[in-house]
């Protein structure tokens, strides 16, 4: 919820009518992206989403303050080690893995029984196209998201006869914090492939979203929505 596209989502999801907490591994920037959202209400939480006990901590505070859960973004993550394969740190490589991946299944496992008790969920994850068409250099990052994109339609029918909804995002190249994790060439090398010669917003991967934590999202689950500026072509 701190991050650059997490903070955004919060914004227009509050401007929708939610009541929003923001989860962070970062504390304070959690409650600071907290308090500079509109609305009184929201919540900042310390979290690690690669934690078990952790999520589960975060979640009991977050149904402690609102009663009820609607919407779950998974937006926590990273881009890893940017390494050929054979130079890949195999601890870096799991890191990786745990924060991307492992946190989409621990998140969405703990916000089934209460969208269930609610009678409406929407669960929206952040995949890439790197888990469409696998970066190179960044293969932990590009295998993590292309297990978002698989878990997503495993759940997504799995849960089809319920109110609850899961489908994901899988944006190129957004302007927000993240990009300084990478390389200039990788960078460069992203840019190139967009159509429309421009990174994406924070707003536009919100606005993509926001529909997708909607009831007007209602005949979609399993699905991989792209926010590519016409780069992806299936
Ligand atoms: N920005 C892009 O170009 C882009 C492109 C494709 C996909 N994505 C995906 O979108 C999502 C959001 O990216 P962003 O650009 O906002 O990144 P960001 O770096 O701005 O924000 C990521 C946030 O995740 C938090 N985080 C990291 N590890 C955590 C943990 N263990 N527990 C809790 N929080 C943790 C960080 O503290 C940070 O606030 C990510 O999953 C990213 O992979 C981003």
């Amino acid at each position: 919820g701190a991050g650059g596209i997490g903070r955004a989502i919060a914004a227009r999801l509050q401007h929708d009518g939610h009541r929003v907490a923001l989860w962070d591994l970062d504390g304070d920037a959690a409650n600071e992206a907290a308090r500079a959202l509109p609305e009184s209400s929201a919540l900042g939480v310390r979290v690690d989403v690669t934690d078990e006990a952790s999520v589960a901590a975060a979640m009991h505070a977050t149904l402690a303050r609102f009663g009820t859960l609607h919407v779950l973004v998974n937006s926590a993550g990273a881009t890893g080690p940017v390494a050929n394969v054979t130079d890949c740190d195999l601890a870096a490589w799991q890191r990786c893995i745990d924060v991307n991946l492992r946190s989409v299944f621990l998140c969405s496992r703990a916000a089934v029984q209460p969208m269930r008790e609610a009678g409406f969920g929407r669960i929206v994850n952040l995949a890439s196209i790197a888990g469409k068409e696998g970066n190179p250099q960044m293969s932990a990052y590009s295998a993590a998201k292309a297990g978002v994109i698989a878990f997503t339609k495993s759940m997504g029918k799995e849960l089809a006869l319920t109110p609850i909804r899961v489908n994901c995002v899988a944006p190129a190249l957004i302007e927000t914090p993240l990009l300084a994790q990478l390389t200039p060439e990788a960078l460069g090398a992203s840019l190139a492939k967009i159509p429309m010669q421009r990174a994406g917003t924070a707003q536009e991967a919100a606005n993509l979203v926001a529909w997708l934590a909607s009831d007007q999202c209602s005949f979609s689950s399993g699905a991989t929505f792209d926010l590519s500026g016409g780069r992806a072509t299936y």
